[in-house]
């Protein structure tokens, strides 16, 4: 018998697997239903786009995948883990091994240098040895171009720059996946294009897999899969909920 697509835990599921997902926030005494009932799968070295305008539940999607925020119903397999029921150290590991974030506002620390930026997963994960800690940060300033700026704190970087230290510090735990949350909104449209070409680089060049959201649509033409969202719902490109 062939394996079901659908079914979690099967051969043909992605690194990421979102099943009937839905979030509701109390608020007063009504509740926000931001998500309702939203299914999809990411496949492994994918450079994918969540699109919809403000409020259409791209943030917590992304948060739910990235375990900083759990689904009120259904559930989110990442690399092959089921997230629901796991316990908050449990899922706090699952964050820090296989997921990396970008922020539309960088989230860098302000006292940290550029370098110490990109180091702290690392020392947050504990066991990456020193030598194995200075390979990896200097490969991923290289990477992103920015070698010569490692002793520069935040304010001393523009922001296409400091968005290049967010990414190293993403990418520096070599995660499952890369989760980019709205990562050019706060830069001008040519340095948003200069991001999204390094982010498409490290997807094509080491198979990096990328979700990121946005209402841009210079920035939704960049993806390779286009994952639609109005009112908490999947829709086609048109609006129509699928
Ligand atoms: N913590 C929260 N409490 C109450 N409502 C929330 C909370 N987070 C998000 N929402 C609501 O959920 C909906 C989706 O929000 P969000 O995921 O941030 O959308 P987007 O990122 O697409 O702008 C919005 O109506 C928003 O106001
Ligand atoms: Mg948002």
């Amino acid at each position: 018998m062939q394996p079901n697509p659908s079914s979690p835990g099967s051969s043909a599921d992605g690194i990421v697997v979102v099943k009937d997902v839905e979030k509701s926030y109390p608020l007063g005494e009504i509740m926000v239903h931001a998500v309702r009932g939203v299914s999809f799968s990411i496949q492994k070295g994918e450079f994918s786009a969540l699109a919809g305008p403000s409020g259409s539940g791209k943030t917590t999607i992304l948060n739910m995948i990235g375990c900083v925020d759990t689904p009120s119903k259904g559930e989110i397999i990442i690399a092959g883990q089921n997230t629901s029921g796991l316990k908050d150290k449990e899922l706090t590991k699952l964050r820090l091994f296989k997921v990396g974030f970008i922020f539309q506002t960088f989230n860098l620390v302000p006292v940290l240098t550029a370098y110490q930026n990109v180091e702290f997963p690392l020392l947050l994960q504990k066991n990456v040895p020193k030598a194995e800690r200075e390979r990896r940060v200097n490969m991923y300033l290289e990477k992103v171009g920015l070698k010569d700026k490692m002793m520069h704190r935040p304010n001393e970087l523009s922001g296409g720059q400091r968005q290049r230290v967010a990414i190293a510090r993403a990418l520096v735990t070599e995660p499952a996946i890369v989760l980019a949350d709205e990562p050019t909104a706060n830069l001008d449209s040519q340095t948003g294009q200069e991001i999204l070409d390094l982010m498409s680089s490290l997807n094509e060049n080491d198979g990096t897999t990328f979700i990121f959201s946005t209402h841009d649509h210079n920035v939704i033409s960049r993806a390779h899969k286009v994952l639609w969202l109005v009112d908490g719902r999947l829709a086609d490109p048109k609006g129509r909920i699928a």
